[in-house]
């Protein structure tokens, strides 16, 4: 099933479903509506059921992540029922440009290389030059591998990809985070945004220009818009650095630290919205083990 929304570069999708077809399978377009934040991430249920049906799910909405980030969607990921490519909130640009054009057998294998390194440990620090300083408790949830392939039932990937990611236990993160990077829903910011970070949300929303206001809306008037949800590193060496957060998120070195539901990071935080901001020229360290320096990856 390809998921669409009005937003959706339609050749697109008409493409995806000429591809599956010649691969022997057969597909269903389904085009939900667009919503606006207070219902991002709800996908209809007439979408919800034909997925029960489904084995394999694309999601291309251009508006949203709900193909994604729908708690539906993540009971059958457990149940092994389903998986899925997500290509939400991304344009023919990003399929033809950058990171889609990587080599992604060893994307994964690194992919899966930093996981182990990242599943044994327990403490995370992130820093950057701007002024980011955020510790947290990891271990409760798996990292997830994003890497362009999702072979197995249960399995999930993006396209452009390149990342590995988790939901840092919940309560836990501590500290500041300047964003530098491009924001989902806001673009790059006009000046940095500084969230001020305990118990593991947001408490503080800082800074003089526009996109700190936006943000600052957003996560006093979203529900749970202010939980830290994930902590995510890009592998991508051939990401565009051109201000689209989906693109530089999966940069190599490139960390994102997204707000909101951390449903699909196994944690149990419902919120409409899932809020990837990137940050830029990262250090993250793991138990204390650097695992990425001012932006360059160790240990792969
Ligand atoms: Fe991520």
């Amino acid at each position: 099933m390809i998921v669409c929304d009005p937003g959706t570069e339609m050749h697109m999708a008409y493409l995806l479903a000429g591809m599956v077809e010649s691969a022997g399978a057969e597909y269903t377009i389904a085009i939900m509506p667009s919503r606006d934040r207070s219902r991002n991430n709800d996908l209809p249920p007439t979408i919800e059921r034909g997925l029960e049906a489904a084995d394999c799910l694309i999601g291309l909405t251009r508006f949203s992540g709900a193909p994604t980030y729908a708690e539906a969607v993540k009971r059958l990921f457990n149940a092994r029922r389903l998986r899925a490519i997500s290509m939400v909130f991304r344009g023919m640009e990003n399929f033809t440009t950058g990171g889609a054009l990587a080599d992604y057998s060893t994307l994964y294998d690194e992919g899966r290389r930093l996981a182990a390194i990242w599943r044994r440990g327990r403490h995370i620090r992130v820093t950057t030059p701007a002024g980011t300083d955020l510790v947290a408790e990891i271990g409760h949830a798996d990292p997830i591998v994003e890497c362009g392939f999702a072979t197995e039932p249960g399995q999930e990937a993006a396209f452009p990809d390149g990342e590995v990611s988790q939901g840092p236990n919940e309560g836990t993160a501590e500290g500041t985070i300047v964003v530098d990077g491009p924001i989902c829903y806001l673009g790059q910011p006009d000046r940095p945004v500084t969230l001020r970070v305990a118990g593991g949300r947001v408490v503080a929303v800082e800074g003089a220009g526009r996109t700190a206001e936006e943000l600052r809306q957003i996560v006093e008037t979203i529900e749970n818009a202010d939980n830290i949800a994930e902590i995510g590193i890009g592998l991508n060496g051939l990401c565009l650095r051109n201000g689209d957060f989906e693109e530089e998120k999966k940069a190599r070195g490139n960390v994102h630290i997204a707000l909101g539901d951390n449903i699909f990071y196994g944690g149990h935080t419902r919120s409409p919205v899932h809020i990837d901001m990137v940050l830029y020229d990262p250090t993250v360290t793991i138990d204390g083990q650097e695992v990425v320096v001012h932006g360059e990856l160790r240990l792969l």
